[in-house]
């Protein structure tokens, strides 16, 4: 049975042409214990909306009047607090992807099965019980996004927003700017909190085990599969999986996971079976994944899949409002940790942190503190304490010289690759562990 806040029964709005669908649907929500509303056109919907107080929408794609992506549209700018799904024709993901950006928080495809109906109605309503609007965003540890800049406001305003949508949200930050945070208190603030959260680091699994690392094995299935193994898809059931270094998967695994965010089910290896998976998906990387697209290692298709609301974690040294706020809380938790007496930085390690360009970011600020306050003479902080790397921070130019530096090595060695195994490309390319498209890529890139 599913509750509204102080026992009050909730409201479900049905929109659909179909009069079959529509009996189907008030049937099965009524057998909820919630109230159904139907109405066969946008018109219908719309004044419905405007008539009760509505819980949740659910609408067809197309009627008669207009398209259900208009009315989820429309949905955002008078009733953007109320939940809004749609139904899809089977296997329209570009449709369901549209919805999800427009602001609709998940579909169902047709013919529409109804336990996932039933767990999406049960998802929706338990968001609108619980008042997500907290002021303070922090994780079930207490930890919270630090930071006044508008960068850092307009993150936690999306963080909520997002929190409340089952679509795919791909993070994007450079190293140590915060992204698992981020990715930790979607899942902990929306309505899967009280299911698990499991980050996996896509670059870190041998390519061969990742099959049965990310859907399970059964026994008996591989040597060594000396007992059914569940998977990390399925030990997220019902909770949400952070994909991080989503980069890093190789093309093999990529296929395979596009097919099971789009048919929302796992096999096993070694199972004949179909598992359905209700895991939200998350992922994350350092790198450019438009850029990989571009050169071939990652696909277009799963890249559209992953990425249909896109979050950019700004670099600290962007948001030099936030520094201070940061180092303080940062110092205060290691004075409390290590039982000192808080330590205070002396102007001139101030002046040399604002100038400093944190390549590794809010991370890295907190490895230097810590290791300032070991150095210092537990009072203040002064700027050689602070041990700074030297690197030069006119604008753009170590990110640059970066790439020049890379690209010099990179070019040295297909070179060398190529003249090896007389400028056969696909030789070279398997030597290098490249697809010969990406091959191609790069030799175009380098001017080889
Ligand atoms: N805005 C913030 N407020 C408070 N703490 C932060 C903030 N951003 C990052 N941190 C802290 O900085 C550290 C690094 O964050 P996190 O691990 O989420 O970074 P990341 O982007 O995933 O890094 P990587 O790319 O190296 O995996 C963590 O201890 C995290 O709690
Ligand atoms: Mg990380």
């Amino acid at each position: 049975m599913v509750l509204k806040a102080k026992n009050q029964k909730a409201t479900v709005l049905v929109i659909d042409d179909e009069q079959d669908i529509l009996d189907l649907l008030s049937i099965t929500l009524k057998r909820m214990d919630l109230n159904c509303i139907t109405a066969a056109t946008l018109e219908d919907g719309r004044n419905s909306m405007s008539a009760n107080t509505i819980d949740l929408c659910l609408t067809d794609m197309r009627l008669p009047d207009g398209d259900g992506l208009d009315f989820v549209a429309w949905m955002q700018k008078d009733f953007a607090h109320i939940p809004v799904a749609v139904i899809t024709a089977h296997g329209n993901v570009k449709a369901a992807v549209k919805a999800l950006k427009l602001g609709a928080f998940d579909f169902v495809s047709k013919p529409v099965d109804l336990n996932w109906l039933r767990k999406l109605v049960e998802t929706a309503i338990k968001i609108e019980a619980e008042d997500l609007a907290e002021e303070n965003l922090h994780d079930k540890k207490g930890k919270s996004i630090l930071g006044q800049s508008d960068a850092i406001n307009n993150l936690k305003t999306l963080i909520k927003k997002v929190a409340r949508s089952q679509a795919p949200v791909h993070i994007r930050g450079e190293s140590g700017t915060g992204k698992e945070l981020v990715a930790r208190l979607i899942h902990d603030i929306g309505p899967r909190a009280d299911q698990p959260f499991i980050p996996v680091n896509c670059g870190a699994i041998p390519s061969e085990l990742m099959e049965s690392e990310f859907f399970g094995h059964k026994k008996g299935s591989f040597t060594g599969a000396t007992s059914d193994k569940l998977g990390l898809f399925r030990s997220a059931e019902g909770g949400t999986l952070l994909l991080d270094e989503v980069g890093d998967l190789p093309l093999h695994m990529q296929v395979k996971l596009l097919r099971v965010i789009q048919e929302k089910a796992v096999r096993p290896v070694g199972g004949t079976e179909e598992i359905s998976a209700n895991v939200r998906i998350l992922s994350a990387t350092h790198k450019d994944l438009l850029e990989k697209v571009k050169d071939g290692s990652f696909r277009e298709d799963l890249y559209y899949r992953i990425n249909v609301i896109d979050i950019n974690v700004p670099p600290l040294r962007d948001r030099n409002d936030d520094l201070f706020i940061l180092a303080d809380h940062i110092m205060q938790r290691l004075a409390t940790e290590q039982g000192l007496k808080l330590p205070i930085l002396s102007e001139e390690a101030k002046t040399k942190l604002k100038h400093y360009h944190f390549p590794g970011n809010v991370r890295e600020l907190e490895n230097l503190l810590e290791r300032a306050i070991a150095l210092s003479d537990g009072q203040q902080i002064q700027s050689n304490d602070l041990m700074l790397r030297e690197i030069k921070t006119q604008s753009n130019t170590d990110a640059s010289g970066l790439h020049d530096i890379l690209n010099v090595q990179e070019k040295d060695l297909i070179e060398k690759a190529l003249a090896k195994n007389k400028y056969n490309k696909t030789k070279t390319a398997k030597e290098l562990g490249l697809t010969l498209r990406q091959l191609r890529y790069k030799i175009e890139k380098l001017g080889l």
